[in-house]
């Protein structure tokens, strides 16, 4: 599973970006307002970590699962001593325990799950981890040359909308 969570340079490159910083700062609030996340929130793949920042904002407890151990590394020596966990793991096998979160985030990293049946058992995972009742908010990107282009030498499998819509 791992290789799926592995981005080419140019992604590496976008993801740390001025224009990518911009692009976030319109679409996190627009995912999250009006989902009642509650304060203890898992974040999965936060590369390296401009969606974190803006989440962490508003938070009480922001706990991040990133599969790239050099970037859950760099995320977690940035944020330390701040109110973010950064842990490296796999987001489909979560090290965490039942109901633990009351909330999850899933910000441009789901089409890096290289399956549906991976996406499934993510989704799953993310259910287990909530409590009853939590909320799983996120968005990701469809399909089009450009995220073919940044995609080159790592797994790309973009959602079916169906597929979000049935879960
Ligand atoms: C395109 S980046 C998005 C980073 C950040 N969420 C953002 O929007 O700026 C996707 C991240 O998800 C991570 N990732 C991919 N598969 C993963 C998995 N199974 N578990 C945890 N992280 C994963 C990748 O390593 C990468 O850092």
């Amino acid at each position: 599973m791992e290789e799926g969570g592995r981005v080419n340079r140019l992604h590496h490159w976008l993801c740390r970006s001025g224009r990518w910083r911009k692009t976030i700062e319109r679409r996190v609030p627009w995912v999250v307002s009006g989902a009642d996340l509650g304060q203890n929130v898992l974040e999965l793949g936060p590369g390296p970590g401009l969606t974190t920042d803006l989440l962490r904002l508003t938070l009480e407890r922001l706990t991040a699962i990133e599969v790239d151990p050099g970037l859950a590394a760099s995320l977690r020596l940035r944020l330390s001593g701040s109110n973010v966990e950064v842990i490296a793991g796999d987001a489909t096998t979560m090290p965490f325990a039942d109901g633990q979160f009351s909330g999850a985030v899933s910000f441009t990293m789901l089409h890096h799950v290289p399956s549906p049946e991976l996406q499934d058992q993510l989704l799953r995972e993310v259910w287990r981890v909530i409590t009853p009742g939590g909320v799983f908010v996120g968005s990701d990107s469809i399909q089009s040359l450009f995220m073919r282009l940044i995609h080159i030498v790592t797994r790309l499998c973009p959602l079916p909308r169906i597929h979000l819509a049935c879960g």
